[in-house]
């Protein structure tokens, strides 16, 4: 593991208690001198070094890796074609700051966006850091583009945490409290969950909840709070990622399409985290054809390197000069990282995250069936959801024994992590392979056996 050239592990190997004693003294002075807001799991994880899908700690453990970072390192830790593009890139220019020159770099990610993403060409790509600072531009950008102020978004989403994408996020009250009213003017719809659909419990799992939905929106709130020319953007996840990995119905995500198309609202679809080959397609709008008007991508697009863009369609992006822009945002040094992560993906990653994940998902739901807790197996390629209930009678969410499922995987070498309440996210590197998956679940069973 030390070596970039030493062979990698078969399994994880766990040699102290957790963590131990190098990592306690971390955590010591992390606690002292880092903010304690990171919502950081019951788990203690103190990395050193990651190659691959494998991570070492600092004192020598090593773990197999199906969160990648929440969903980030998309061709494994330190792909060794990444970090010599990066390094390359170091040596000759670091930043030039593209809201004032100009380079390369940026016209060349840009052009490669306008070929992969769902939003049908020509686009415009804008550069920033983050996740959230992606969802900020679209959010602006839909405001500039219609004149108009009010937004819907949905319940359980997660689109980040500075106050404009705040006011859309609603995964949880700690991510809101302490901090007032609503930053800008954002009504929240249920999420159509095909497996608790929120509008009849009674009806999962054939459109009732994608209907439900569009129903809310068609019919209470446009005729209500919210009239539709009012609205300057409706921003969805295909795939509710924090909110417990939960896909959209077919049927609401045409119908978002046609309700957008009825009143010129912008269709935002956030994929930060589906984005990138995470689904086994490039995008998780692919699975759909859905043709969203503005889209956010950033965690799985550099490798690990900061990046979040907004491509939307070229006739939107039409905003003068000062009215948005980010000084490090579409730094030379991230996109050669995402210029290099794209061809990877193209050259296979995407390919082997459906056909892994299918297997993986297939061997998941072989422990549905051999354990009552599980309630629920659901998503797609290497972004899969484990839902954790009382008994599949009732369904009745079990937060405990999923937090409890979730330390024993470390425990025994694997990390993974929560979702939602109740739910466990696999949001492996996408070079897993079948041998990481069979160790994996292996693990995993046992964790589940344990925790009962
Ligand atoms: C769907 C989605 N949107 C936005 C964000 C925010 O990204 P960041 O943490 O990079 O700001 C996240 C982060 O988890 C996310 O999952």
């Amino acid at each position: 593991m030390s070596s970039t050239t030493m062979a990698p592990p078969k399994r994880p190997e766990i040699k102290t208690p957790l963590p131990g004693p190098k990592g306690q003294e971390i955590i010591k002075a992390d606690a002292q001198f880092v903010t304690p807001s990171y919502p950081r799991p019951s788990f203690m994880l103190v990395a050193e070094r990651a190659q691959g899908v494998w991570i070492e700690d600092v004192d020598g453990n090593i773990f197999l890796d199906c969160n990648a970072g929440v969903a980030v390192c998309s061709t494994g830790h330190c792909h060794p074609e990444v970090v010599a593009a990066i390094q390359k890139q170091a040596a000759e220019m670091i930043h030039m700051c593209g809201t004032d020159y100009y380079y390369r770099h940026m016209p060349q990610l840009a052009q490669k966006l306008d070929e992969i993403v769902p939003v049908p060409a020509p686009t415009r790509t804008h550069f920033a850091n983050s996740g959230t600072e992606a969802v900020e531009t679209a959010l602006k950008l839909a405001m500039h583009a219609t004149g108009r102020e009010k937004f819907i978004a949905f319940f359980n989403s997660f689109h980040g945490r500075t106050l404009g994408s705040l006011s859309l996020t609603s995964s949880r009250a700690a991510q809101r409290r302490g901090f007032k009213r609503q930053a800008l003017d954002v009504v929240h719809v249920p999420y159509p969950n095909e497996f608790r659909n929120p509008f009849n419990a009674a009806d999962c799992g054939d459109g009732g909840a994608g209907q439900g939905a569009l129903t809310w929106i068609e019919e209470r709130l446009f005729k209500t709070t919210t009239p539709p020319d009012e609205v300057a953007g409706i921003v969805v996840e295909v795939v509710q990622g924090e909110g417990g990995y939960v896909p959209a119905p077919r049927n609401f995500l045409e119908g978002l399409r046609r309700i957008c198309d009825l009143h010129g609202i912008m269709l935002i679809v956030d994929e930060v985290q589906s984005g990138m080959g995470r689904t086994g397609k490039m995008f998780a709008s692919d699975h759909f054809d859905l043709k969203p008007d503005i889209v956010c991508i950033a965690k799985g697009i550099g490798s690990g390197l900061p990046l979040g863009v907004c491509v939307a369609r070229a006739d939107l992006m039409d905003w003068k000069p000062g009215a948005h822009a980010s000084t490090f945002g579409g730094n030379p040094v991230c996109i050669a990282a995402a210029l290099k992560t794209i061809e990877l993906l193209e050259g296979g990653l995407v390919r082997n995250s459906a056909e892994v994940g299918n297997y993986l998902k297939s061997e998941l739901e072989k422990l549905k069936r051999k354990y009552d807790c599980i309630g629920d197996v659901r998503g797609m390629g290497l972004m899969i959801g484990v839902e954790f209930v009382a008994d599949r009678t009732s369904n009745k969410p079990a937060p405990e024994l999923r937090d409890r499922v979730e330390a024993a995987c470390f425990e025994r070498g694997l990390v993974i992590l929560g979702a939602g309440t109740n739910t466990i996210r696999w949001s492996p590197p996408l070079i897993l392979t079948k041998e990481n998956v069979d160790v994996g679940v292996e693990i995993f069973d046992r964790a589940i056996a344990a925790s009962l």
